[in-house]
């Protein structure tokens, strides 16, 4: 959570730093939203900061007010409020004499260190633990007289999560920065350099990009970048290349990034099934670290994710287990880490991910791997901490997220799952080459089946827009189509705060049927007829004991499904699919029925409330 930006260009004072900073923080509003800041230093010794409560156009409109001289260097921060409430007093950047600090994440133990200050006589201006810091670091400056070894020295006495950035005064030229269990990157420019909370920051400025590692400490100057230790031993970053552009990050003349995000979905599973085959055909991944004999003995996977990543998890289940006859389960990463599960070298763990950076999740693969399971990432951010710390990586390529509520990078994220089911059917033996590749071919003709679905969701649109007023809605589904009602559910939480709950189609009787009273809403995600008929049949009778009971019944089925037509109030047909690949498709015009109800209602779709969408505490 929290963005953060710094920049160091030239050593003439120019509204440069500035632009770069507010512009970083434009594309990391999504991190958090509650306040926004900035502090320049120029020539001369100027320090001069602009912070505002609410969203940065509450800024922008202060520095337009009230401007700031030009500068050699910028910080900027978007934050989204753990210790204090969003107030311009608690917005950063927190200043203690000549220096100014940004952070992201949460110093655990700043009630000590807070109470030592106080009794030196320090005073506080905000209730942030990120005061403290700016107070430590002041100290250290003076007596150092250096940045860098102020920084090292201040980041060895905290607990917790920290990414900092701090300039001073007297250093015109010079950013430092810090992380521990938070993510920062560097962007390596000509005559400048920039930090970012991620490459998004500094995406129109520079691709190449440097990785940090954990505990490290950055010191950026105009011509030069210095990784350190803590300790102060030097250290070096991982140099790559970001493999998208500023334009990805743009809506592309859409009216939100979520609307954009759905709309680049066929994109984003086509280009994660992409290079995925050696010449041979055989399925290759990423970065697989761990070696083939291991994953061969695995005798039970665990994936671990939250939120919408969680039920990917929860889909890829049904596919990984019917392929590899391995039991897969799936566990929300927080629950996982704080109960005592069993897991051991034959487990495999599998961490989804969109940021890469989910607290919980990180938290849950470092458990993971301390009682000796190795750890597969499914990411989409390069540079995050989660591929870092795993055995190994597969990448989904869905491009920058920007929405806070996750789309694109969810069937992504499915996709990629099944790419790595199919990998270990194929290595443990459980499938035949033609079979994978048979399956594979399903997966690649999805991209295209995805843009029919939103070709037709007009009617989706329209609906929703009628139902702006619902207050509560119901999705069932079974089998796959269990986590995608959970998901369809999720989504309208998310995005119009509307009161939904997911369920499974089969627990109806146990319960949830209670609920149905005339006029509420079900949406019914509806298994193919041509698959295990049972399945659908049961579903169609679901449909019928809801719609008894005066529900309206809003149905997503497969073309050709005419079983459903007599109990459906509204029934949206999705392109034939295998079962398991069905996900992928009747997601979709829960995404938009989410998205347009929530902008029939007025509401941001791409920043609800209260949420972030880089969650980098626990
Ligand atoms: C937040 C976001 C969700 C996301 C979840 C997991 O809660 O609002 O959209 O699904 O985090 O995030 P991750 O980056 O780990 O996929």
């Amino acid at each position: 959570m929290c963005g953060i930006v710094g920049y160091v260009g030239s050593a003439t004072a120019s509204e440069r730093p500035l632009e770069v900073a507010i512009e970083g923080l434009r594309r990391l509003e999504y991190r958090g939203y509650d306040s926004a800041g900035v502090a320049l230093v120029g020539p001369g010794g100027s320090l001069e900061v602009a912070k505002k409560a609410g969203k940065l156009a509450n800024l922008v409109e202060e520095l337009d007010a009230r401007p700031l001289a030009a500068a050699t260097v910028a910080i900027g921060h978007t934050r989204w409020a753990t210790h204090g409430g969003p107030t311009d007093a608690n917005a950063h950047p927190h200043v203690s004499g000549k220096v100014a600090v940004i952070h992201n994440g949460i110093v655990e133990n700043f009630h000590v260190l807070k109470d030592a200050l106080l009794a030196d006589g320090v005073e506080f201006r905000s209730e942030t633990d990120t005061e403290v810091v700016a107070h430590l670091l002041a100290r250290a400056y003076d007596a150092t007289k250096d940045l860098t070894t102020a920084m090292q020295q201040v980041a060895r006495t905290l607990h917790g999560t920290f990414t900092l950035l701090a300039v001073h005064a007297d250093a015109p030229d010079t950013v430092v920065g810090a992380r521990h269990d938070s993510p920062l990157v560097v962007g390596l420019g000509d005559g400048e350099n920039f930090l970012g909370s991620d490459v998004a920051a500094f995406i129109s400025h520079t691709r190449d990009a440097l990785e940090l590692g954990q505990d490290q400490v950055v010191t950026i100057t105009p011509t030069a970048v210095e990784v350190t230790t803590f300790a102060g031993e030097a250290a070096e970053g991982r140099h790559y290349t970001v493999d998208w552009d500023a334009a990805a990050a743009e809506k592309g003349g859409f009216r939100s990034f979520m609307d954009k995000e759905i709309h680049d979905q066929p994109q984003a599973v086509a280009d994660t099934l992409l290079g995925r085959t050696d010449t041979r055909g055989r399925l290759v991944l990423d970065e697989i670290r761990i070696d083939e004999s291991v994953l061969r003995a695995v005798d039970k996977i665990v994936v671990i994710a939250c939120g919408t990543a969680a039920y990917a998890g929860q889909v890829a289940k049904y596919a990984i287990e019917h392929w590899c006859r391995v039991p897969v389960e799936v566990e929300l990463a927080h629950e996982f880490r704080y109960r005592d599960p069993v897991v051991d070298e034959r487990t495999l763990v599998v961490a989804v991910s969109q940021s890469g950076e989910t607290m919980d999740t990180l938290m849950a693969v470092r458990h993971a791997r301390e009682q000796g399971a190795k750890v597969l990432a499914i990411v989409n951010t390069h540079g995050s901490t989660i591929p870092r710390e795993s055995d190994a990586v597969l990448y989904t390529h869905a491009g920058p997220e920007i929405a806070v509520a996750s789309t694109k990078a969810f069937l992504a994220q499915i996709t990629a799952a099944y790419l790595l089911g199919l990998y270990l059917a194929q290595l443990r033996g459980n499938k035949y080459a033609d079979e994978v590749t048979e399956i594979l071919d399903e997966l690649r003709a999805m991209p295209e089946k995805i843009q029919q679905v939103l070709d037709r969701a007009g009617r989706v649109r329209e609906i929703a827009r009628w139902m702006a007023d619902t207050q509560s809605v119901l999705f069932l589904g079974r089998h796959v189509g269990y986590p995608v009602a959970m998901e369809g559910a999720l989504k309208l939480k998310e995005l119009a705060y509307i009161h939904a709950e997911g369920f499974a189609a089969g627990e109806l009787k146990h319960g949830p049927i209670a609920l149905i009273e005339p006029g509420q809403p079900v949406f019914v995600v509806v298994p193919s007829p041509r698959g295990r008929d049972s399945l659908h049949s049961k579903v169609v009778s679901n449909i019928q004991e809801i719609r008894a009971r005066g529900a309206r019944t809003i149905v997503i089925a497969e073309d050709g499904d005419e079983a459903v037509r007599p109990f459906a109030d509204e029934v949206f047909y999705v392109p034939q699919t295998p079962t398991l690949l069905a996900p992928l498709l009747a997601v979709v015009p829960l995404q938009v029925f989410a998205c347009e109800l929530a902008t029939a209602k007025g509401l941001d779709v791409d920043q609800p409330r209260n949420l972030a969408k880089s969650v980098t505490v626990e």
